[in-house]
Protein backbone atom coordinates (compact mmCIF):
# COMPACT_ATOMS: atom_id res chain seq x y z
CA UNK A 1 0.00 0.00 0.00
CA UNK A 2 1.23 3.52 -0.66
CA UNK A 3 0.77 7.14 0.73
CA UNK A 4 1.90 9.65 -1.78
CA UNK A 5 1.61 13.25 -1.50
CA UNK A 6 1.22 15.71 -3.96
CA UNK A 7 2.00 19.38 -4.18
CA UNK A 8 -0.28 21.80 -6.10
CA UNK A 9 -2.85 20.68 -8.61
CA UNK A 10 -0.10 21.65 -11.72
CA UNK A 11 1.86 18.45 -11.11
CA UNK A 12 -1.49 16.47 -10.31
CA UNK A 13 -2.21 13.52 -13.09
CA UNK A 14 -5.66 11.60 -13.03
CA UNK A 15 -3.45 8.50 -12.29
CA UNK A 16 -2.01 10.10 -8.78
CA UNK A 17 -5.77 9.86 -7.73
CA UNK A 18 -7.13 7.06 -9.89
CA UNK A 19 -8.91 4.49 -7.31
CA UNK A 20 -7.63 6.19 -4.54
CA UNK A 21 -9.15 7.23 -1.45
CA UNK A 22 -7.14 11.30 -1.37
CA UNK A 23 -7.37 13.80 1.07
CA UNK A 24 -7.21 17.71 -0.20
CA UNK A 25 -5.27 19.81 2.61
CA UNK A 26 -5.59 23.82 2.10
CA UNK A 27 -4.90 24.27 5.91
CA UNK A 28 -4.82 28.30 5.14
CA UNK A 29 -7.58 28.35 4.64
CA UNK A 30 -10.51 26.56 2.98
CA UNK A 31 -9.89 23.08 4.00
CA UNK A 32 -10.28 24.14 7.95
CA UNK A 33 -13.39 26.39 6.96
CA UNK A 34 -15.47 23.36 5.50
CA UNK A 35 -14.48 21.74 8.69
CA UNK A 36 -15.74 24.38 10.53
CA UNK A 37 -18.94 25.08 8.47
CA UNK A 38 -20.02 21.61 8.41
CA UNK A 39 -19.35 21.12 12.48
CA UNK A 40 -21.27 24.18 12.88
CA UNK A 41 -24.57 22.24 11.32
CA UNK A 42 -24.11 23.61 7.34
CA UNK A 43 -25.93 21.09 5.58
CA UNK A 44 -23.23 21.05 2.42
CA UNK A 45 -20.66 23.07 1.02
CA UNK A 46 -20.36 23.16 -3.13
CA UNK A 47 -17.41 23.78 -4.30
CA UNK A 48 -17.07 25.92 -7.49
CA UNK A 49 -14.85 27.20 -9.94
CA UNK A 50 -15.66 30.68 -9.94
CA UNK A 51 -17.42 33.57 -8.51
CA UNK A 52 -19.52 33.73 -11.40
CA UNK A 53 -20.34 30.40 -10.69
CA UNK A 54 -21.30 30.78 -6.95
CA UNK A 55 -23.88 33.58 -8.53
CA UNK A 56 -25.44 31.56 -11.30
CA UNK A 57 -25.92 28.00 -8.90
CA UNK A 58 -27.20 30.36 -6.04
CA UNK A 59 -29.99 31.80 -8.22
CA UNK A 60 -30.82 28.31 -9.02
CA UNK A 61 -31.36 27.26 -5.20
CA UNK A 62 -33.97 28.17 -2.62
CA UNK A 63 -33.26 32.10 -1.36
CA UNK A 64 -32.42 31.78 2.39
CA UNK A 65 -31.06 28.35 2.22
CA UNK A 66 -28.03 29.25 0.65
CA UNK A 67 -24.89 31.31 1.24
CA UNK A 68 -22.41 32.73 -1.60
CA UNK A 69 -18.86 32.03 -0.07
CA UNK A 70 -14.90 33.17 -1.42
CA UNK A 71 -12.27 34.97 -1.36
CA UNK A 72 -10.13 36.27 -3.93
CA UNK A 73 -6.81 37.65 -2.51
CA UNK A 74 -8.14 36.82 1.08
CA UNK A 75 -10.84 39.27 0.74
CA UNK A 76 -14.51 38.21 0.68
CA UNK A 77 -16.01 38.46 -3.01
CA UNK A 78 -17.87 41.23 -3.88
CA UNK A 79 -21.51 40.73 -3.13
CA UNK A 80 -20.82 37.57 -1.39
CA UNK A 81 -22.73 36.71 2.02
CA UNK A 82 -19.01 35.20 3.63
CA UNK A 83 -15.39 35.11 2.90
CA UNK A 84 -12.96 32.38 3.93
CA UNK A 85 -12.34 33.34 7.29
CA UNK A 86 -13.65 30.19 9.57
CA UNK A 87 -14.46 33.04 12.03
CA UNK A 88 -17.41 33.89 9.80
CA UNK A 89 -18.74 30.64 9.93
CA UNK A 90 -20.58 30.38 13.38
CA UNK A 91 -23.91 28.25 13.85
CA UNK A 92 -26.06 30.64 14.48
CA UNK A 93 -25.04 31.97 10.24
CA UNK A 94 -24.79 28.43 8.96
CA UNK A 95 -26.84 26.24 10.24
CA UNK A 96 -29.12 24.19 8.31
CA UNK A 97 -27.80 25.91 4.59
CA UNK A 98 -26.17 24.68 1.69
CA UNK A 99 -22.54 26.90 1.66
CA UNK A 100 -21.68 27.89 -2.24
CA UNK A 101 -18.21 28.00 -1.93
CA UNK A 102 -15.08 29.23 -4.27
CA UNK A 103 -11.54 30.09 -3.05
CA UNK A 104 -8.38 30.19 -5.17
CA UNK A 105 -6.15 27.23 -4.19
CA UNK A 106 -8.77 24.86 -2.07
CA UNK A 107 -11.97 24.45 -3.69
CA UNK A 108 -9.91 24.40 -7.36
CA UNK A 109 -8.33 21.18 -5.40
CA UNK A 110 -11.01 19.28 -4.74
CA UNK A 111 -12.67 20.04 -8.40
CA UNK A 112 -9.19 18.65 -9.78
CA UNK A 113 -9.38 15.02 -7.75
CA UNK A 114 -11.82 13.74 -10.35
CA UNK A 115 -11.68 9.70 -10.47
CA UNK A 116 -10.62 9.25 -6.99
CA UNK A 117 -12.56 6.35 -4.75
CA UNK A 118 -13.49 8.78 -2.07
CA UNK A 119 -12.43 12.23 -1.17
CA UNK A 120 -11.76 13.68 2.16
CA UNK A 121 -11.22 17.26 3.31
CA UNK A 122 -8.58 17.18 5.75
CA UNK A 123 -6.55 19.95 8.06
CA UNK A 124 -5.65 20.39 11.41
CA UNK A 125 -8.67 21.29 13.36
CA UNK A 126 -10.06 17.83 12.58
CA UNK A 127 -7.19 15.72 12.48
CA UNK A 128 -7.75 12.60 14.34
CA UNK A 129 -11.57 11.59 12.65
CA UNK A 130 -10.05 11.74 9.02
CA UNK A 131 -6.65 10.03 10.19
CA UNK A 132 -8.67 7.33 10.97
CA UNK A 133 -10.68 7.23 8.39
CA UNK A 134 -7.96 7.06 5.86
CA UNK A 135 -6.09 4.49 8.10
CA UNK A 136 -9.32 2.26 7.94
CA UNK A 137 -8.86 2.99 4.06
CA UNK A 138 -5.30 1.95 3.76
CA UNK A 139 -5.99 -1.29 6.05
CA UNK A 140 -8.13 -2.20 3.74
CA UNK A 141 -6.16 -2.15 1.49
CA UNK A 142 -6.55 1.26 -0.08
CA UNK A 143 -3.35 3.44 -1.91
CA UNK A 144 -3.61 7.21 0.14
CA UNK A 145 -2.74 10.42 -2.17
CA UNK A 146 -2.66 13.25 0.07
CA UNK A 147 -3.11 16.23 -2.70
CA UNK A 148 -1.86 19.93 -1.28
CA UNK A 149 -3.64 22.50 -2.66
CA UNK A 150 -0.40 25.03 -2.70
CA UNK A 151 -0.75 29.04 -3.03
CA UNK A 152 -1.11 30.36 -5.74
CA UNK A 153 0.45 27.41 -7.65
CA UNK A 154 3.21 27.48 -5.54
CA UNK A 155 3.98 24.85 -2.69
CA UNK A 156 3.08 25.74 0.69
CA UNK A 157 5.02 24.74 3.52
CA UNK A 158 1.80 24.96 5.82
CA UNK A 159 0.31 22.12 3.49
CA UNK A 160 3.27 20.11 3.73
CA UNK A 161 3.57 19.99 7.09
CA UNK A 162 0.11 18.94 7.99
CA UNK A 163 0.50 16.14 4.89
CA UNK A 164 3.72 15.71 6.90
CA UNK A 165 1.11 15.00 10.17
CA UNK A 166 -1.41 12.56 8.40
CA UNK A 167 1.18 10.67 6.93
CA UNK A 168 2.99 9.92 10.03
CA UNK A 169 -0.06 8.99 12.25
CA UNK A 170 -2.03 6.89 9.41
CA UNK A 171 1.23 4.74 8.50
CA UNK A 172 2.10 4.61 12.08
CA UNK A 173 3.26 1.42 13.32
CA UNK A 174 1.83 -0.28 9.66
CA UNK A 175 4.24 -2.03 7.88
CA UNK A 176 4.93 -3.14 4.09
CA UNK A 177 3.61 1.35 3.49
CA UNK A 178 5.48 3.08 0.66
CA UNK A 179 5.90 6.57 0.68
CA UNK A 180 6.93 8.39 -2.07
CA UNK A 181 10.03 11.35 -1.60
CA UNK A 182 7.16 14.13 -1.37
CA UNK A 183 5.66 12.32 2.01
CA UNK A 184 8.86 11.45 3.27
CA UNK A 185 10.11 15.33 3.29
CA UNK A 186 6.52 16.16 4.16
CA UNK A 187 6.99 14.34 7.32
CA UNK A 188 10.61 15.79 7.90
CA UNK A 189 8.44 19.59 7.87
CA UNK A 190 6.28 18.13 10.46
CA UNK A 191 8.94 17.04 13.14
CA UNK A 192 10.66 20.29 12.24
CA UNK A 193 7.60 22.28 13.52
CA UNK A 194 6.20 19.89 15.76
CA UNK A 195 3.28 21.09 17.87
CA UNK A 196 4.45 24.71 17.47
CA UNK A 197 1.85 25.26 14.81
CA UNK A 198 1.65 29.26 14.95
CA UNK A 199 5.20 29.23 14.19
CA UNK A 200 4.56 26.99 11.33
CA UNK A 201 2.15 30.02 9.97
CA UNK A 202 4.21 32.95 10.87
CA UNK A 203 6.93 31.17 8.43
CA UNK A 204 4.61 30.57 5.50
CA UNK A 205 3.80 33.16 2.52
CA UNK A 206 0.57 32.82 3.24
CA UNK A 207 0.11 33.15 6.98
CA UNK A 208 2.13 36.25 7.09
CA UNK A 209 -0.04 37.63 4.28
CA UNK A 210 -3.17 36.50 6.12
CA UNK A 211 -1.77 38.08 9.32
CA UNK A 212 -0.66 40.95 7.53
CA UNK A 213 -4.52 41.56 6.76
CA UNK A 214 -6.01 41.28 9.52
CA UNK A 215 -6.64 37.27 9.71
CA UNK A 216 -4.33 37.16 12.48
CA UNK A 217 -6.96 35.58 14.74
CA UNK A 218 -7.70 32.26 11.97
CA UNK A 219 -4.66 31.50 12.23
CA UNK A 220 -5.25 30.38 15.80
CA UNK A 221 -8.31 29.15 14.34
CA UNK A 222 -6.23 26.60 11.97
CA UNK A 223 -3.68 25.99 14.57
CA UNK A 224 -6.03 24.32 17.06
CA UNK A 225 -5.85 20.46 16.12
CA UNK A 226 -8.97 18.38 16.79
CA UNK A 227 -11.03 21.72 17.33
CA UNK A 228 -14.04 20.43 14.82
CA UNK A 229 -13.77 16.70 14.21
CA UNK A 230 -15.85 16.30 11.92
CA UNK A 231 -14.71 14.06 8.51
CA UNK A 232 -15.79 16.19 5.37
CA UNK A 233 -16.73 13.61 2.48
CA UNK A 234 -16.96 15.28 -1.34
CA UNK A 235 -19.09 13.11 -3.30
CA UNK A 236 -21.52 13.68 -5.99
CA UNK A 237 -20.39 17.66 -6.27
CA UNK A 238 -21.18 18.55 -2.74
CA UNK A 239 -19.07 18.10 0.72
CA UNK A 240 -20.96 16.81 4.05
CA UNK A 241 -20.23 15.41 7.31
CA UNK A 242 -19.41 11.36 7.53
CA UNK A 243 -22.54 10.28 9.67
CA UNK A 244 -25.21 7.97 10.31
CA UNK A 245 -26.58 9.73 7.21
CA UNK A 246 -23.59 9.31 5.06
CA UNK A 247 -21.43 5.93 6.46
CA UNK A 248 -18.51 4.78 4.36
C1 LIG B 1 -7.68 29.28 -0.85
O1 LIG B 1 -8.48 28.35 -0.87
O2 LIG B 1 -7.23 29.78 -1.86
C2 LIG B 1 -7.20 29.84 0.44
O3 LIG B 1 -7.89 29.23 1.46
C3 LIG B 1 -7.15 31.33 0.40
C4 LIG B 1 -7.53 32.02 1.69
O4 LIG B 1 -6.81 31.93 2.67
O5 LIG B 1 -8.58 32.63 1.75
Amino acid sequence: MKIDVVYGVQQLTPQDVQGRVVAVIDVLRASTTIAVALANGAKAIIPLESTEEVAVRAKQLERGAVLRAGERRMLKAEGFDLGNSPLEYPREVVEGKTVLLSTTNGTKALLAVQGARDVVVASYVNLTGVTTMLRTALRGGADIAIVCAGHERQFSIEDAACAGRYVHHVARRLSGIELNDAAMAATLLDRKYGDNLIRLFNSAAHGRALAAAGFEGDLAVCAAVDSYPVIPIYQDRQITKLGPERER
